[in-house]
């Protein structure tokens, strides 16, 4: 039997992979820092918990280290954060969203990596925000940028490791993380469609998973306007002050 680990699988986008690849037949080593949270939120699903924060390596290691070799990976887990008013940066609210994103991220690849089999693959969930840079999303936006570095330079240098890489770029998500938005969410789609999309493309091997179809076609289509037509465009949207 195939061998998934899903990061961030307690809520939203993990929650479901979690479900989907169990009911496909997987094994599935479901990741949350919070013992309650996963067994609460996996309550009936025959998953192998593990128990860790991202960002305290050594415990992280230590749970890793007795797991069985794994097919797949996805390191899910992230947070949002929006910068609302960018004249008074707040560095500490962007340390929180990058370590969260970025190096928790590098920290389950250190820890993990060894635990892939051979011909397995690990697949990290970035956004669709980093098609364009958006109003607020400095914090967010950077940390999933970084991502998306680091993601597609493994592609390259783990091939010689038989290890594949797929880098996951979703649009809005119905998730605990976007309900909490104030703005407009176009083509936000539901957990399910979501992970129905990782899985079919992960199925695939594909190298990048974008989806919903059409909002990602409008980003990519705005993405090649010239910089500065872009930049008054989105000024539009930013809020002045009260
Ligand atoms: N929803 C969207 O529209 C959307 C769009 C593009 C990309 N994404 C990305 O998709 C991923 C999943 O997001 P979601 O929408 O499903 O959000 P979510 O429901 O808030 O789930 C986030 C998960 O990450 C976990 N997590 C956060 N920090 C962690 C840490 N330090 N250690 C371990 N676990 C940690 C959370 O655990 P707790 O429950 O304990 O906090 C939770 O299980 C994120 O990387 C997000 O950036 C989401």
């Amino acid at each position: 039997m195939k061998r998934v680990l899903i990061t961030g699988a307690n809520s939203g986008i993990g929650l479901q992979l979690a479900r989907d690849y169990r009911a496909d037949g997987w094994q599935v080593v479901a990741c949350g820092r919070n013992r309650e949270k996963l067994e609460q939120a996996l309550a009936g699903i025959d998953a192998e918990f593990c128990v860790f924060d991202m960002l305290e390596f050594d415990s992280m290691q230590q749970a890793v280290s007795e797991l069985a070799p794994l097919d797949l990976i996805i390191l899910n887990a992230g947070n949002c954060e929006y910068i609302d008013d960018a004249s008074r940066f707040d560095a500490e609210l962007f340390a929180r969203v990058v370590n969260a994103n970025l190096i928790g991220t590098a920290n389950c690849l250190s820890a993990m990596i060894p635990r892939v089999k051979r011909g397995g693959r690990i697949a990290v969930v970035s956004s669709s925000v980093t098609f364009l840079p958006l109003t607020r999303a400095e914090a967010y936006g950077a940390s999933k940028a970084g991502l998306d570095y680091l993601v597609r330079t493994l592609g390259i240098d783990l091939a010689p490791h038989h290890i594949a890489i797929s880098l996951i770029r979703p649009g809005f998500v119905d998730t605990p993380l976007t309900r909490k938005n104030d703005f407009p969410m176009p083509g936000r789609v539901s957990p399910e469609q979501a992970s129905a999309a990782i899985s079919k493309g992960l199925a695939k091997g594909k190298a990048e998973i974008c989806f919903p179809f059409a909002f990602i076609t409008v980003l990519r289509l705005l993405s090649w306007l010239p910089h500065r037509l872009w930049t008054r465009l989105a000024r539009r949207t930013v809020r002045s002050e009260p």
